[in-house]
Order: C-alpha cells, then structure tokens, then sequence
C-alpha cells in the first residue's frame, strides 16, 4: 500500500459506514486570529463541532493538509514534519465512543481494509480529572472490541485530552498505538509501560465540551467524535519503514536532493538531517505557497514562518554543499507528487517557483549584509583579549540580519574567535519568551469564539467584498480574512493602490447595505448549483458535495447584493451590523491589496 491508496481507502471505508466525503480546507483558517495555521483536520469543522448545523450532515470524513510549527527545531530526525495530512472522520452529535472505536479497529485490523497485526495495536485512554471522569466507556468499547486489557492504559490529561486552542471544543481522547519496537511486544507493554516503542497513529476524541475560559467547561449542546489519522506516520508503518522520509511520500524529493548535492542519503547521519530538513521545509514552503489563499513571505504572521522554512532548508543546503538557488527545482518534485490529491499546487505552480527563487535570493543577500556587519564590527572586536564573540552580539546578527549562529562561528573561527553559544541560547530563550507572551495575547479570544462582534464582522466582509467588485470589476477576488473583536482585515486581488475616491465609494456601498437593512439568508445546494446560481465560492468543493450559501438581498433569487459559499455563521439582517469604516488600504504583497475596517454601533444579534 501507498499513501495514495491508505488516503482513498479510509475515506471509501468511512463512506461504507455512511459518511459523506467532504473537501479539505486551506491551511489559512478562515475567520480565526488565534492561529496562523490549519493544524488538525477539526480546525475548519469547529463552528460544526458548537453546534451549528453542518450541510453535508452528521457523518463527515475527509483529509486535510496541516502545518504544525510548534516544533520546528525537532525536524530533522527520522519522525517530525511541519507538514502533514491528517485522516479525518467527524460524528456530529450522531455516534459516540463505541462505534467510533470499532469502526476504527475495524479499519485497522480486518484484512479487507488495512489489516494490521491486532498484537501490535494497543491504546490509551483518559484517566480521570477533576474536569472529567475516568473514561471507562471508551475502555469498555476496546474491551468489547477484543483488545486485552493490559493493552490498555490509563493516563492524565496532558496525554488523552485534546483541545485544538485555549478555548473551544475539547473532550477526552483515546489514542492508537503501533508497534515499532522489535518482533512482537511483550506481554503487557502498552504506551504507559513502554513509551518508546509505541507510536501513535490515530487519535479519536470524544467532543462533549466547550472550554470557555482557563477555569470553565460547558457541555456542548451535542456530543461529537473527532478523529485524525496521521497520513505519513500510517503509511510508514504499514510498509514496516523505520522512517516517513524512507516512504515513496519522501523518497522523489529526497532523490532531487541527492542529485542538487550530489550527496547520497543514509551515508553521513548530519547530513541526513540536512536532506530532511530541506525535504520536510521545501514541502511545507510549496503547500503554504500554493494554498487557495496563497501565503508570501513577509515580516509577520504565516509569512514570517514559511520565511524561516525557506531560509532554515537553504541554509542546510548550503550545508551540502549546493552553491546555486536550488529549492525551485525541490518544489517541482513536490509539485508533481502531489498534485493529485491537491490540485491548487498545480495551479499556483508558477507562483511557487517564482517566490521561492526571489525569497531564496533575498536571503543569500541577506547573508552577505550580516558578513558585511561582521568585517564592520571586527576591529572593535579585536579589542576583546579573549577573543570571544558574546551571544548577544551573535544573537544580534541573527535576528536583525538572519545571520545563522553557525556561520557566526565560522567567520569567528577564521579570525580566531570562539563564540559564546549559551548566550546566544540565552538571547534567543528571552526572545522566544517574548513572542510567546505576544502569542497568548494575539490567542486570547480563543479559537473557537463566534462572539456576536466576529458575527458582523463576518457579513461586513461578504459586503465589502461585493462592493468592492461593484467599485473595481470583477478583477477583485478575495483572498483571505482575518477578524478580531477589534478590526477587520481583507485581502484581495487587485493590482494598484485603490484612489480616495473609490475607497469612499466602497464604503458608502456597504454602509448603504447596512442601512437597506437587508435579509441574510442561508441554503444548502451542491457546489455546482452555487456557482450557477452566482455564488462567489473561495472553496473548492468536489463535485456535487453540498454547501452552505449565504445570501444577502430582499429575495435569494431575484434580488439580492451579496452571494458567497461559506461556512458562517451571519447576521440575519444588516443593519444588525452597525455603521462600518475603512481605516487603511495599503499593498499585502505583490497583486494584492489588504483593507483594514472597523465597524461600530448596530443592533443585537438575535438569539437563536
Ligand atoms: N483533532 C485531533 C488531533 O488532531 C483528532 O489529534
């Protein structure tokens, strides 16, 4: 099997048990500020997960690319990846824990799916806190299901429970373990007794809160099954590989690498590490490059982390000794592997290429800048009579020109300086505190708060964007939202600085709206009937999968402003939005301008 075959047959398996297929989502999320990144198949499901009605049903599966960054300096060795698929299948108040765990052991054991050796599965599961109870339910199910209760383990809360935010959806979970330790495992090895040699694989949670504040859970109005399958782990395994990157998922670009450096993998362990950082950061680069809402490398935000991606896989390209601009030619590998599954690679391939090679550039700039620094700072650093670079002056380099730590040594070195590296870990400790501190703050709100302020804004954005087409043409397309309790913020194609005037215009259009007091209203159709019906749609849907279209105007058919595939929620009449107000229009990267907006005032949002 390969992972093309494991993604098309859990999804056929979970269709067999009567889920409806539905599309996998940007890694941009839509609507949340509290993450830069899509990091779970749940992510763009949580309004579904609260409560809202979902319009494929209460039995979804899907696969969903993800970004996980948090632990971006553990790439390198055999397991960690910033960019992985994630399996997914979603009960929405419809079955809970017992057939959620044996629909999942039955895709793993029977040999008509993935039939995997029962003995080299076992599973943990919740052991009981003050938030919640031991989770004997789901431990009864795995009994029921024949696994052997010493294959079971009870552990706390930092293990078996998930929460994808600070605050949302949460619950208990029961985790899928394989072995990957020698032969069989011994009688009674389980995660608790044996950490190392059981590697997880699946990851069910049982949905039933609501995490309000650090203090608080609430029950949701219905209890959900959230599952995610990792993708490359999964398919390693049933190939019985020691590692993802000696998967046919890794393998082609590994061969490019190979042939860039004309270094051959599993010869020297360092440089390994370096063929799999490039591998690991060129696909998550290409997959953040060409989402539907295309990221480019900026200063701040998601851009700022595939700017470290780009630059941390360089970097170790220059390790190997690859003295040209070569991680184009690595996202032409990517590109090619895995169009299929993500058709938007293909079409934003040119995109891809194009800021690769300019950022990849930028950055070898940006080295000789910081070589240049050094020749500037070296007299005053002849005076130091030990000869020691601090780690601050070597933190300095770093972050104000990206200059790397080792290649501070090497020019130290060359000159008979050592470097202090604990220093310079101690600067970059206190930096990384700080942006920390700042990341709470920009997280406060939480992931899955819909307060009623986000609401307005959310229909505001339909508004603008209607407006704008109606002051620009229709060379405006949307390319991304981000909205806070405070602002908000659209991003859209366009390829000149909008005139005062035209400003003005627009958000007279959108006041005008809001004063019109016009009807929101929502229909579920397939993708298709949408377009046809002049929906404008950010989504790409499969064919005939049903969605959610948000109207507004006096009649959905004949007389409406504004219409949008979209996953709400909305006000259910404008002037419920108050007045609204353009701040800035300013560029956001190459053909794309971003409007910033407040809006102020309105009417309470009825309950529902
Ligand atoms: N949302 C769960 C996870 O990401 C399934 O592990």
């Amino acid at each position: 099997m390969n992972a093309n075959e494991l993604r098309s047959k859990y999804i056929e398996f979970f269709k067999s048990k009567n889920h409806v297929e539905i599309s996998g989502q940007s890694l941009i999320p839509e609507n949340d500020p509290s993450v830069l990144f899509t990091t779970a198949g749940m992510h763009p499901l949580v309004p579904y997960l609260l409560g809202e009605k979902h319009p494929a049903g209460t039995r979804l599966t899907d696969y969903q690319k993800c970004i996980r960054t948090g632990d971006i300096d553990e790439v390198g060795d055999p397991s960690h990846l910033t960019c992985f698929e994630m399996l997914g299948n979603w009960s929405l108040g419809d079955y809970f824990k017992k057939e959620s765990i044996g629909f999942s052991y039955e895709f793993l054991t029977s040999p008509k799916w993935l039939g995997l050796d029962p003995r080299k599965i076992s599973v943990t599961v919740f052991a009981g806190d003050e938030n919640a109870p031991r989770d004997e339910e789901a431990a009864a199910a795995w009994i029921a299901n024949g696994m052997p209760e010493d294959k079971i383990a009870y552990l706390p809360a930092s293990d078996n429970w998930w929460a994808a935010g600070p605050t949302g959806p949460c619950g208990p979970d029961t985790e899928i373990f394989y072995w990957v330790g020698e032969n069989l495992p011994p009688k009674g090895s389980n995660k608790g007794t044996d950490p190392e040699n059981w590697l997880e694989i699946w990851n069910n949670v049982f949905m039933q809160y609501n995490r309000i504040d650090e203090k608080n859970l609430e029950l949701l109005p219905k209890k959900n099954v959230d599952t995610g399958m990792g993708l490359e782990r999964t398919n390693c395994i049933l190939q019985g590989k020691k590692s993802v990157y000696l998967t046919e998922v890794f393998q082609p670009i590994i061969k490019t690498i190979e042939k860039l450096s004309n270094y051959t993998y599993g010869t020297d362990e360092e440089k390994d590490r370096s063929v799999r950082i490039i591998a690991d950061h060129a696909r998550s680069s290409v997959f953040i490059l060409g989402d539907q809402k295309g990221v480019s490398p900026a200063r701040v935000g998601a851009g700022y982390v595939l700017r470290r991606l780009i630059r941390r896989a360089v970097r170790h390209g220059m390790k190997l000794g690859i003295d040209k601009d070569f991680m184009a030619e690595v996202a032409v590998t990517v590109v090619e592997n895995f169009k299929i599954a993500y058709p938007e690679l293909e079409q934003n391939k040119n995109k891809i290429f194009s800021e690769l090679t300019s950022e990849e550039a930028k950055f070898r700039q940006t080295l000789k800048k910081g070589e240049a620094e050094f020749e500037k700072m070296l007299p005053n650093l002849m005076k130091n009579p030990k000869k020691i670079i601090s780690g601050k002056v070597a933190y300095n380099l770093y972050e104000t020109y990206g200059y790397p730590l080792e290649l501070t040594q090497e020019l130290g070195a060359e000159n008979g300086f050592t470097v202090d590296v604990e220093g310079f870990k101690e600067a970059e400790k206190k930096h990384q505190e700080a942006s920390k501190t700042a990341e709470v703050g920009a997280a406060k709100g939480g992931l899955a708060e819909q307060s009623d302020v986000t609401t307005k804004y959310h229909t505001a954005t339909h508004l603008l964007q209607q407006a704008l087409i109606d002051v620009l043409g229709e060379q405006v397309a949307q390319k991304g939202s981000n909205i806070t309790n405070e602002r908000m913020r659209f991003d859209f194609t366009f390829d000149r600085p909008m005139t005062k005037e035209e400003i003005q215009k627009v958000e007279d259009i959108v006041n005008e709206k809001i004063k019109e007091d016009l009807p929101v209203t929502m229909q579920v159709m397939p993708l298709d009937d949408a377009k046809k019906a002049g929906a404008r749609a950010l989504f790409t849907g499969k064919y005939g999968e049903d969605v959610k279209v948000y109207t507004i105007g006096r009649d959905a058919e004949n007389d409406w402003f504004s219409k949008e595939v979209c996953g709400g929620p909305h006000v259910q009449h404008t002037a419920q939005i108050g007045q609204f107000k353009i701040q800035k229009e300013q560029s956001s990267s190459a053909g794309v301008r971003r409007i910033r907006a407040v809006i102020s005032g309105g009417l309470p949002l009825d309950k529902h």
